[in-house]
C-alpha cells in the first residue's frame, strides 16, 4: 500500500528567474492556484494524506500557504467573504502535511533521502513539485495501481522530442506491454545521441525502500548534483524498475512557455474565462484565428 507522498520542491528555479529570486518557483499561480496546491491536490486525489514536502532556503511561503491564518480569516468573515474564507480552510485541512529543509542544495537524489525517517520501510510516492497534469485519472493514482500489480520502483514516462533529451532523466529497457518498460537504462539529460529512447521521466515516481542505499552509494553526476536518474540506476543492481507512459499532459512549470501554456489551458476549462479569453486570443493579429 502506498499511503505517503514525497514532494521535493528544493529547487532553485534558476530557468524562471527573476520572478523566482525571492518566491518559490512553486508558489508561481496558475491563474488563481499555485503550482504546489495542484500537486499536493493530485496526491490527495490518489488517496495519499501524508505528505512530505522537502523544501530549501527561501521556501517559508510553501509552510505558510498550507498553514492557518487566523488574521486573513477574520478579516474574509467580517466581509463575508464566504467562498475565500472556505477556500482558504479548506487548504489547511487538505491532508496531513509535514516540512522538512534540505540543508545544503546538491540535487534531487539528495533531496529524497530527506524523506528516509518519514517513509520508513514503506514504498512512497514523489511528486516533483514544479510538474503538473492535466488528466482523467490523476498521474499518482495510475501509478499506484501499476505499483500494486508489480511491486516494483515505478516511473511515469512520456514521450519528448529530441531536442528536449538533454532537460530529462531519459529511460531505455524492454518493452513489456503496450505502456510498461522494464528500465534498462538511465541518463540524466543527456545529448540527443547518447539517449537510450525517446522517453523521458515525467516528474511522479513510486519507489521502494531500497532507493535509500542506492541514493548513498550515488556519486555526484550532471552539474555536479545528486541526481535521482542516477540512483535508480544503482537501485536497477538490486531491484527490477518500471517505467510506465502515463496518461495525461504534462505541463513543467520550472519552463516558461510550459508555463504559459498550463495558464490558457486551465483557463480555457474554467467557465468565467473560457469565452472570454478564445475572443481575446482569436482577436491577436497573427494568432490565427483573426480573419474567421
Ligand atoms: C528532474 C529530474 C529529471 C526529470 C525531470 C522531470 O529534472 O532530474 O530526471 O526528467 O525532473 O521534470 P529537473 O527538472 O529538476 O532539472
Amino acid at each position: 500500500m502506498v499511503t505517503k507522498a514525497v514532494i521535493p520542491s528544493a529547487g532553485l528555479g534558476t530557468r524562471f528567474l527573476p520572478a523566482t529570486k525571492a518566491q518559490p518557483k512553486e508558489m508561481l499561480p496558475i491563474i488563481d492556484t499555485p503550482v504546489i496546491q495542484y500537486v499536493v491536490q493530485e496526491a490527495v486525489d490518489s488517496g495519499i494524506e501524508d505528505i512530505l514536502i522537502i523544501t530549501g532556503k527561501g521556501k517559508r511561503a510553501l509552510e505558510d500557504h498550507f498553514d492557518r491564518n487566523f488574521e486573513l480569516e477574520e478579516h474574509l468573515k467580517l466581509r463575508n467573504e464566504s467562498e475565500g474564507l472556505e477556500e482558504i480552510c479548506r487548504l489547511a485541512n487538505m491532508a496531513d502535511i509535514h516540512f522538512i529543509r534540505q540543508k545544503e542544495f546538491l540535487g534531487l537524489g539528495d533531496a529524497i533521502r530527506y524523506a528516509r525517517h518519514h517513509t520508513g520501510e514503506e514504498p512512497f510516492a514523489v511528486l516533483l513539485g514544479d510538474t503538473i497534469f492535466d488528466s482523467g485519472v490523476p498521474v499518482t493514482r495510475q501509478l499506484i495501481e501499476e505499483f500494486e500489480n508489480h511491486q516494483q520502483s515505478i516511473l511515469a514516462v512520456e514521450e519528448v522530442p529530441p531536442e528536449k533529451y538533454s532537460r530529462y532523466g531519459m529511460v531505455g529497457g524492454r518493452r513489456v506491454s503496450d505502456k510498461i518498460l522494464e528500465v534498462e537504462q538511465l541518463v540524466e539529460k543527456p545529448g540527443i545521441d547518447e539517449s537510450p529512447s525517446s522517453l523521458a521521466a515525467a516528474g511522479r515516481y513510486i519507489l521502494t525502500p531500497g532507493i535509500f542505499e542506492a541514493i548513498e552509494m550515488t556519486q555526484p553526476g550532471k552539474n555536479n548534483e545528486i541526481q535521482l536518474t542516477d540512483a535508480l540506476r544503482e537501485l536497477l543492481n538490486r531491484e527490477n524498475i518500471l517505467a510506465f507512459t502515463i496518461e495525461g499532459r504534462r505541463f513543467d512549470i520550472g519552463d516558461k512557455l510550459d508555463y504559459l501554456k498550463a495558464n490558457i489551458d486551465f483557463a480555457l476549462r474554467r467557465d468565467e474565462f473560457a469565452e472570454p479569453l478564445l475572443e481575446f486570443l482569436r482577436g491577436i493579429p497573427d494568432a490565427g484565428g483573426g480573419e474567421e
